[in-house]
């Protein structure tokens, strides 16, 4: 099925590991231009070179999202190298499962910078252009935890909520200029390999080494109707749809693709 995404520009915020960076291949494969915007440039430019060197388009321009500064002039530059920015995807999110209650405030500041002040600078930062275009796709990666809760990750959950309500508030908004925004939630999604993260993943580290271990995959599945973790592929299949005229009737939406793990 053509996705009509050929010669499209997107950014991929956090699009050199893991799911993003499947994400940022799947468009790439769709002959899409792909910018992804990462702080960490290692690991994003390795993504960016791995898809020039199967024929596809992409660069890497070095951004943390919590900063604004930066965040615009990525924006500028994707605009001045491509012509304009067709798709944003706001994939990057971070957190370290902890009690609510053992938690500091400064690791809440980190995960609400991250996970929802980072969607906010973004968004705002592609909308103008899109706005006066009359045209534009926002997708917006949450989390299973956004819609259901979930323990050890309360402000994390609170901020995924938060970005599937701002996706539903703005589609409202923006709807009239044929602008659309859906979120996609994964549950968990596993690495490929430790070469597919980056040294700033949430997986990199002991976490990410123990989900290795076909036995922690398997114990973990269980608890999954479709007794199986996600993959980033399973991810960018979603995405590509949201992002694509295939789903032109489809706004602020939350699709969860997590094995059935939330069915709301
Ligand atoms: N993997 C899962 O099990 C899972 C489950 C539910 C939701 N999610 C969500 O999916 C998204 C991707 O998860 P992942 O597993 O691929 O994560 P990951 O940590 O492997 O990748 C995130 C990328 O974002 C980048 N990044 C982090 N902070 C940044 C910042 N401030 N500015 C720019 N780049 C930054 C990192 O360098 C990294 O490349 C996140 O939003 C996450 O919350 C993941």
């Amino acid at each position: 099925m053509d996705m009509n995404l050929a010669g499209k520009t997107v950014i991929v915020t956090g699009g050199g590991s893991n799911i993003g960076r499947g994400i940022s291949i799947a468009f790439a494969q769709e002959k899409a231009n792909v910018v992804i915007a990462d702080w960490d440039e290692v690991q994003g430019s390795k993504t960016a070179k791995e898809i020039i060197d199967n024929g596809g388009n992409a660069i890497c321009v070095k951004t943390d999202v919590t900063n604004n500064d930066t965040v615009e002039a990525m924006v500028k530059e994707a605009t001045e190298k491509f012509g304009q920015v067709d798709v944003l995807v706001n994939n990057v999110g971070w957190e370290v499962d902890q009690y609510f209650m053992e938690e500091t405030r400064d690791k809440w500041e980190k995960i609400v910078n991250i996970n929802f002040w980072g969607v906010i600078n973004c968004t705002r930062a592609v909308l103008d252009q899109m706005v006066a275009r009359k045209s534009g796709v926002i997708v917006n990666i949450g989390s299973d935890a956004g819609r259901m809760g979930e323990f050890r990750e309360a402000v994390y959950a609170g901020c995924k909520g938060g970005v599937i309500a701002l996706t539903k508030a703005l589609a409202r908004e923006v709807g009239k200029t044929g602008i659309r925004l859906n979120t996609v939630c994964p549950g968990m999604t596993v690495p490929d390999n430790m070469d597919t993260v980056g040294e700033k993943s949430l997986w990199a580290g002991p976490m990410g080494e123990a989900f290795m271990d076909p036995a922690m995959q398997a114990k973990a599945a269980k608890g999954y109707p479709l007794r199986k973790l996600g993959k980033a592929q399973d991810l960018a299949n979603a995405v590509l749809f949201m992002a694509s005229d295939r789903s032109g009737h489809v706004t602020g939406q939350t699709l969860s693709v997590s094995g059935g793990y939330t069915m709301m």
